[in-house]
């Protein structure tokens, strides 16, 4: 109960701080010190205390992660570098603004927003647009409400990052034990995180489940191990793209649970176990998640309105293909190779199946004949593959 006052006593204050623009004690390394350790020790109940959005901690945040991923090696590090984040040069920073401008305005913000790879709100209803760019598929994501001056998203991709992604290694001034977990002072209303291609390691702290605001998560071609953390809070990811890591564990259960907006799960290239449940994804449109070690059936692809990508090839799927696999659907790429299917190939496969354009079912056990009139329904396939199965018939030469 003590501590419990106690954190509640500390937070308000820091509340008020934020508030009313007090500036912080002099010893503020004694007093930050204090109010971390508190809200460390309240984290069970971080559903129900709110998160400190406030400057100091949305920068001290930054610091603890420039300093976590090895700040001084990265290629891009415009204003990250632009003093050492002690304690009290971090208090020092945090009046410090800039501008940037907004249609014909000129906005004050706080001088972080202009660090490289740091976005924030410009306006009430407008940070800037988001677009996934893979290189060949483009993706818009709209930003949506957010306060002005928070931080709305973070670029650091292919930028040399190197360690864990604690958010919170904090050393010397400030200690406490909260390595592997964000604090999330940056979340409140952060709706992207652009980390891919780097070398980042260890896990993905549980406080991105606290991330509510986010729409977009790129954390590819890294080395992160363990688990993905719980993300059925999240309401408004869009986009989850993890490829290429060594993540293990199943699919977190409820992914698509509530009000979910996943639209592409890019999950290839890990240790993935477990059966894929992605039941109640409404809105998917791609999912990917060759190379990993999924089992079970199919995905039953009911209500996947508008999926266009599946993607599953190298895992170890069993079963066969459901008579009406694929129906209504806008499938424009099925690649199912290298898994453990049976069966003949449904004879309304082709039918269901009519916007494909890359198809592979190599690599399985299927059996039986592939129809004469199988591609005479498929005037959009460019390419198919059927190899190392049990099937007869012919292939047309256009498509080989
Ligand atoms: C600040 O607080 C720390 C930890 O409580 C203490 O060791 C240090 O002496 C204090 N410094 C000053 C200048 O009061
Ligand atoms: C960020 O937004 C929250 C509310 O969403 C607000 O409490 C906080 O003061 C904002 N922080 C900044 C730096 O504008
Ligand atoms: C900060 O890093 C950038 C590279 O991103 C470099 O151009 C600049 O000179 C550095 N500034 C300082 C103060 O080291
Ligand atoms: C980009 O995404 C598209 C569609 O999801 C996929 O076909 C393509 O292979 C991806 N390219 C890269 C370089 O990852
Ligand atoms: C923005 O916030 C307003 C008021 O809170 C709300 O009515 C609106 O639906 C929100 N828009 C989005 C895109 O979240
Ligand atoms: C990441 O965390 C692990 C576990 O605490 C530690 O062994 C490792 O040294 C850390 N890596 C870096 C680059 O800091
Ligand atoms: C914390 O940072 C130090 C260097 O500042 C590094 O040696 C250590 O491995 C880091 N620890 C974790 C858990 O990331
Ligand atoms: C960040 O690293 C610098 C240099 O190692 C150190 O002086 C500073 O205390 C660290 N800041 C925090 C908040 O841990
Ligand atoms: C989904 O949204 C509706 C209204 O927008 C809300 O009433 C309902 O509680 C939400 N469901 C979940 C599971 O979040
Ligand atoms: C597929 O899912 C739908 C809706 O969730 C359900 O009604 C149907 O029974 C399921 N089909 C199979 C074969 O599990
Ligand atoms: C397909 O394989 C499963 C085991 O994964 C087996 O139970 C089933 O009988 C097989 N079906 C056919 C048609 O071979």
């Amino acid at each position: 109960m003590k501590s419990r006052t106690r954190y509640a006593t500390l937070l308000y204050t820091l509340f008020l701080i934020a508030e009313n623009c007090v500036s912080l004690p002099l010893n503020t390394s004694a007093y930050l010190s204090q109010i971390v350790e508190d809200i460390h020790a309240a984290r069970p109940l971080r559903n129900s205390y709110q998160i400190p959005c406030s400057p100091v901690f949305q920068l001290l945040t930054l610091a603890l992660f420039y300093n976590s991923t090895n700040g001084p090696n990265w290629y891009r590090k415009d204003g990250w570098n632009s003093t050492v984040w002690t304690v009290p040069n971090i208090i020092s920073y945090v009046s410090k603004t800039c501008t940037q401008k907004l249609g014909t305005s000129v906005i004050s913000l706080p001088a972080w927003c202009c660090w490289y790879g740091v976005y924030c709100c410009l306006s009430q209803n407008s940070c800037p647009n988001i677009v996934m760019n893979n290189g060949t598929y483009v993706e818009q994501l709209i930003c949506g409400n957010c306060t002005v001056g928070n931080i709305t998203g973070l670029d650091l991709a292919d930028n040399n990052l190197i360690g864990n992604i604690s958010w919170s290694n904090v050393t010397q001034e400030i200690s406490y034990p909260l390595y592997h977990q964000f604090l999330p002072a940056i979340a409140c209303d952060m709706k992207f995180l652009f980390l891919q291609n780097n070398q980042l390691e260890e896990t993905i702290p549980q406080a991105l489940s606290d991330f509510t605001a986010l729409k977009a998560v790129n954390l590819g071609y890294n080395q992160i191990r363990g688990q993905l953390p719980p993300l059925q809070n999240l309401d408004y990811l869009q986009v989850l793209a993890v490829a290429n890591n060594r993540i293990s564990g199943a699919l977190p259960t409820g992914i698509c649970a509530g009000n979910n907006s996943i639209t592409n799960l890019i999950l290839g290239n890990n240790l993935l176990t477990g059966t894929f449940d992605t039941t109640g994804c409404r809105l998917l449109i791609s999912v990917q998640s060759q190379n990993n070690k999924i089992k079970g059936t199919l995905p039953n692809l009911t209500g996947y309105g508008a999926l266009h990508i599946l993607q599953m090839a190298n895992n170890l799927i069993t079963g066969s293909i459901p008579p009406g696999f694929g129906k209504g659907k806008f499938i424009t790429s099925l690649n199912l190779a290298s898994n453990r299917l049976n069966g003949t190939i449904p004879a309304d496969f082709s039918l269901n199946l009519q916007y494909l354009n890359q198809l592979s079912l190599t690599n399985n056990y299927f059996e039986g004949t592939i129809p004469t009139t199988f591609f005479s329904y498929l005037g959009s396939l460019s390419a198919a593959y059927f190899d190392n199965n049990f099937l007869s018939g012919s292939i047309p030469d256009s498509i080989r």
